[in-house]
């Protein structure tokens, strides 16, 4: 037997309705706060994404599904792809400021465990234009917004400003300094790290790890009055929409273009792949990928696992809507004229099923009980010789005797 590859997912019937209805809230929800969709190709040049994310990352390093001899790569990310549509088609001539979001699959060749596959789907939106401390609340209220629509509880917001390119490179001459001296105390990641991204030892989940940062240069001591006032205005922002956040001056993220604003929301239903949503500010990315100097923010949720914490959150997914009626035939004259009735009535938008298996009229019976059938309409040869047929009313058991013809104009509410 031949098995879908690990770490991807089958959306049987039921999981596809409920992820329909997920899209359609976010879809509501973005549509709401004036973000516009965008899509881009699921695979785009290797290159947007060793330039776009950064060659020392995870993702790019260790991550990427690439083929044709590595020219071109399965999308891990969504951010690369929009900035780079967003200066192929001069998307700042239309506005200066464009808010976008997309609801696309991801792919990162990961170790796959509960919450991390290998492909995946994001809910992202992207702020391209704006450099105010407003355009980072907005973003912020808006993943906060969809995940409170949904009933989610236990939420946090995790949230840190990491400076820019120069403050961060005064920081992290210091903070090499001080590794330095414990290179052979550090997990072996992060002892590899120190050479390659050292930042990224700070969000490291090892102990020991997190014991030695204890007593790290902090970064944020780093940053200049711009943005620590950024910082403190986006926190004032947060406090005014009452949303409830916590400095975490570790929070570094695992893509480089990230400058200034980096924020997570983690859920304590999600275990050790914890964050549900997480982005920030890339205020270089859209010079870094060749177009003018643009700042820019943005955020992404992985649907899955938004998915997992609203099983944990017990939400009540509606209901997939039951045939309007189930039309029951015996034989074959009585079959055919059926065939033609169904097709007529789905013209009219009554949503009707037939047997496809030549069953018994108590299978029909039966099966009609099964799909919760609201009416079901009987044709056998005595209604069929009369041209008329009996419709009813399962609720009730009541029945009515009409014409055939009449039945595409019968209200089945
Ligand atoms: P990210 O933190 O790599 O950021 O991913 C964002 C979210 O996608 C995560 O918080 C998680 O919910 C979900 N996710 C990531 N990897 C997986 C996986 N292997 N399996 C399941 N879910 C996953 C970005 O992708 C940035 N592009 C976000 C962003 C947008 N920053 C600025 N704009």
């Amino acid at each position: 037997m031949i098995t879908k590859p690990k770490g991807t997912l089958d959306f049987l019937p039921e999981d596809a309705f409920k992820r329909l209805h997920v899209e359609e809230k976010l879809r509501k929800i973005a549509a709401v706060f004036n973000y516009r969709e965008i899509r881009t190709p699921a695979f785009e040049k290797t290159e947007l994404f060793r330039r776009g994310i950064g060659e020392e990352t995870d993702i790019v390093s260790k991550e990427m599904y690439s083929f044709n001899d590595n020219e071109f790569t399965l999308k891990p990310e969504m951010t690369a792809p929009v900035i780079r549509s967003y200066i192929e088609n001069s998307l700042y001539n239309i506005s200066p400021v464009q808010k976008l979001y997309y609801i696309s699959n991801m792919y990162r060749h990961e170790r796959p465990q509960a919450g991390r596959y290998r492909e995946f789907s994001q809910f992202g939106a992207e702020i391209i234009g704006s450099g105010e401390y407003t355009a980072d609340i907005e973003l912020i209220a808006l993943g906060m917004f969809f995940l409170k629509e949904f009933g989610i509880k236990n939420l946090k917001i995790k949230i840190n400003n990491i400076g820019n390119l120069t403050e961060r490179s005064a920081f992290l001459k210091d903070l090499k300094l001080y590794l330095n001296d414990y290179t052979q105390k550090l997990s072996s990641e992060s002892a590899r790290r120190l050479f390659t991204n050292p930042l990224r030892i700070l969000d490291s989940k090892d102990q020991k790890d997190i014991e030695i940062v204890k007593n790290a240069p902090v970064l944020y001591d780093y940053l200049g009055e711009e943005n620590k006032n950024h910082f403190q205005n986006v926190l004032g922002g947060l406090k005014s929409l009452d949303i409830d956040y916590e400095i975490d001056h570790n929070l570094v993220r695992g893509l480089d273009y990230y400058t200034s604003t980096t924020f997570e929301i983690l859920s304590e239903n999600l275990g050790a792949q914890n964050a549900v949503l997480g982005g920030g500010r890339y205020d270089m990315l859209v010079q870094q990928l060749g177009g003018k100097p643009t700042p820019a923010i943005g955020f992404a949720c992985g649907l899955e696992r938004l998915t997992l914490v609203l099983q944990a959150n017990n939400y009540i997914f509606p209901e997939p809507k039951s045939p309007d009626l189930y039309l029951i035939t015996s034989g074959e004259k009585a079959k055919n004229k059926a065939l033609v009735l169904a097709y007529n009535l789905r013209m009219k938008n009554v949503y009707c099923e037939l047997d496809l298996l030549g069953r018994s009229i108590k299978s029909q019976m039966k099966e009609a009980n099964k799909l919760n059938a609201r009416y079901v309409v009987v044709i056998g040869e005595d209604e069929l010789s009369k041209n008329s047929a009996k419709i009813k009313k399962m609720a009730d058991g009541s029945e009515v005797e009409t014409a055939l013809n009449d039945i595409v104009n019968y209200n089945f509410n």
